[in-house]
């Protein structure tokens, strides 16, 4: 633990080492002393919080929400804006961003699969690989702090953060969810383990708000949660030694997590004794019962250490200020949660001025995106194939549907903008599913068109169906079917129109989940499920064209109807009758 003499001291000659930095005076009263521990407590959102304020609320960190970028979207920009912040502060602010899929606020950025591709690929190397190109992309920005990974272990797929969860079975979340941290880290980026405890159970039906499953209730006894949803917190903080902890939104068995001192101070830091800090997710104790200043002692007590209160930071350095002085919160308990962030920004290198940021030339370089090719080609799952697969790179193919060259599809949500964008203004270092066809064909006699006109001159019709994007509670779904909740409208007259030809067709699903295809599978001569793949769909056409085997694996299990509450393989109460392809299902080329 480092002492409050040591800080300043430490500040003093990093200040004298870089010029232009103020180097001010330690507080003198108690009153400006406890509001600048407070201060450290509280994160704002860069939007409401301008580099001025920091003189007077120099708080702990700052966050960019998702899709909260800098008008000027570039490594400069970023790193602009946050040495603005440092210019001001007397303890330099520890920056946050969702890069939950690679730096995906980053114009330019490598997109990776998101988890759930992951998943199906289980490769932990491969994951810990990726961790370490995100950290180095992140940390290219100036960036310190990444909000990654979840590590929910998704029991209902209806929920919209399925595809942030790389699978319903909790070793598999474990071992990847550990790898990640440890690339990422070892980068020098903080990780963050999300959602404490238990995200990925909440009941259909008991969402907050318009939400049907997210933010919701888990419902389960407590030996349950220890051992589904508790075990890869053990991992991340044994196997990851992960600097920090996002807590849920959601509930168990009624009480809402941000006031759980049970869980968050008792299991996490005493049982599991997670010594890095505890930050709020956004807004979220805003859904505690009582005013502003009765959620700030909650939470506080419960054992957050740091508030994201993207717009309410100064009412609440000013609440828990009095709340201090009232003996509601200790001042023991402002000095652990301070502690635990001034250990965090100490292992960092922001205290000594050691952090230090990659160089430019990291962000979509080439062993980048080699890496995010090799994850999706890893990532896809084989579930029919009748003889059509591998194409042959002569063949002459009709490419379409509403995935066919669409890089914020294949992206889904956490893409540049919060819930995600559609088509490719946003992606100029996309590959494209058609780029990567016409790399082959083109190289090699064959020939790809989009042009359903010219069917009669094709061998084979590759269907690429998807889902559009979304993110958190937006894209809870009662309706798994292909016309169902948030599918792309585009995909019926691709459907149709496949079906209305004689010529073989292989479709490729680009979507968060399983979604029902019990109807049209029999349609279809080949079908690959390739999740939301990122910005190199080049990994596709390694596998289509036989390049590369298939050796991704079902992470999830894939239902037949939209009641999926209990299709899970690690329920107990599992209803075998509505799986179609089971969990660790993949075809292979023989
Ligand atoms: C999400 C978190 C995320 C945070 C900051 C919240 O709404 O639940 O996962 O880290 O926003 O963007
Ligand atoms: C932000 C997200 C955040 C969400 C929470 C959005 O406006 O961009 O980062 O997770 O709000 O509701």
């Amino acid at each position: 633990m480092i002492t409050r003499y040591k800080q300043y001291f430490l500040l003093f000659f990093s200040c004298i080492l870089i010029s232009g930095c103020a180097v001010e005076q330690p507080p003198v009263n108690e009153d400006e002393m406890l509001k600048s521990k407070i201060s450290q407590l509280v994160q704002a959102e860069r939007n409401n919080f301008t580099s001025q304020n920091v003189s007077s609320y120099p708080l702990g960190s700052v966050l960019s929400g998702g899709g909260s970028q800098p008008a000027n979207n570039s490594v400069s920009g970023w790193r602009q804006v946050i040495e603005d912040y440092q210019k001001n502060s007397t303890i330099p602010v520890i920056y946050g961003v969702d890069a939950v899929h690679g730096h995906n606020n980053l114009s330019g950025a490598t997109i990776f699969p998101h988890n759930i591709g992951l998943g199906a690929a289980n490769d932990e190397d491969l994951v810990r690989r990726i961790g370490v190109a995100t950290g180095k992309e992140v940390s290219a920005t100036g960036v310190h702090w990444n909000f990654a990974p979840v590590l929910a272990v998704v029991q209902d797929i209806r929920w919209g953060r399925t595809y942030e969860s790389f699978s319903e079975d909790p070793l598999i979340v474990s071992r990847l969810g550990s790898a990640y941290i440890q690339g990422l880290q070892s980068v020098g980026i903080a990780g963050t383990a999300k959602h404490f405890l238990a995200d990925g159970a909440t009941v259909f039906g008991t969402g907050s708000g318009n939400y049907l499953v997210d933010q919701g209730d888990t419902q389960l006894d407590e030996e349950e949660i220890r051992r589904v949803h508790l075990y890869p917190y053990l991992a991340a903080i044994n196997e990851g030694d992960v600097l920090t902890v996002m807590v849920s939104f959601s509930s168990i068995n009624g009480e809402k997590m941000h006031a759980s001192k049970y869980w968050i101070t008792d299991v996490l830091k005493g049982e599991l004794g997670f010594k890095g800090l505890v930050i709020s997710d956004w807004e979220a104790i805003h859904q505690l019962p009582g005013s502003l200043y009765q959620q700030i002692v909650a939470a506080m007590n419960a054992g957050v250490d740091m508030l994201m209160e993207p717009v309410k930071w100064k009412e609440s350095v000013d609440t828990m200020m009095r709340a201090v002085k009232n003996g509601d919160i200790s001042k023991e308990r402002i000095e652990d949660a301070y502690q635990r962030v001034m250990v965090v920004k100490e292992k960092l290198g922001l205290i000594d001025g050691s952090f230090e940021a990659y160089e430019e030339s990291v962000i979509h370089s080439q062993e980048h995106q080699d890496l995010a090719r090799e994850a999706v080609a890893k990532s896809l799952v084989l579930l029919k194939n009748s003889n059509v697969l591998p194409l042959k790179k002569s063949a002459k193919i009709l490419l379409i549907g509403p995935g066919a060259d669409n890089a914020g599809l294949a992206s889904g949500g956490w893409t540049f903008s919060w819930q995600g964008e559609t088509g490719n203004d946003k992606f100029p270092q996309a590959t494209t599913l058609k780029k990567a066809f016409e790399a082959v064909v083109g190289q090699n006699g064959g020939s790809v068109t989009t042009d359903i006109s010219l069917i009669n001159e094709v061998d084979i019709v590759v269907l690429a169906l998807a889902e559009n994007p979304y993110a958190e509670g937006v894209g809870d779904a009662s309706d798994l079917s292909l016309a169902g909740s948030l599918m792309h409208p585009g995909n019926k007259e691709a459907i149709d129109f496949a079906k209305s030809t004689k010529k073989p067709v292989v479709t490729i699903l680009t979507a968060g989940r399983p979604r029902l295809i019990s109807d049209e599978l029999k349609d279809w001569d080949a079908f690959v499920m390739a999740w939301l793949y990122g910005s190199e769909a080049s990994g596709i056409t390694d596998v289509l064209f036989g390049d590369l085997n298939f050796t991704g694996k079902l992470p999830f299990s894939w239902p037949k109807t939209s009641n999926t509450d209990t299709i899970s393989s690690i329920d107990p109460d599992r209803d075998e009758s509505n799986v179609l392809f089971d969990f660790g299902f993949g075809l292979r080329y023989e």
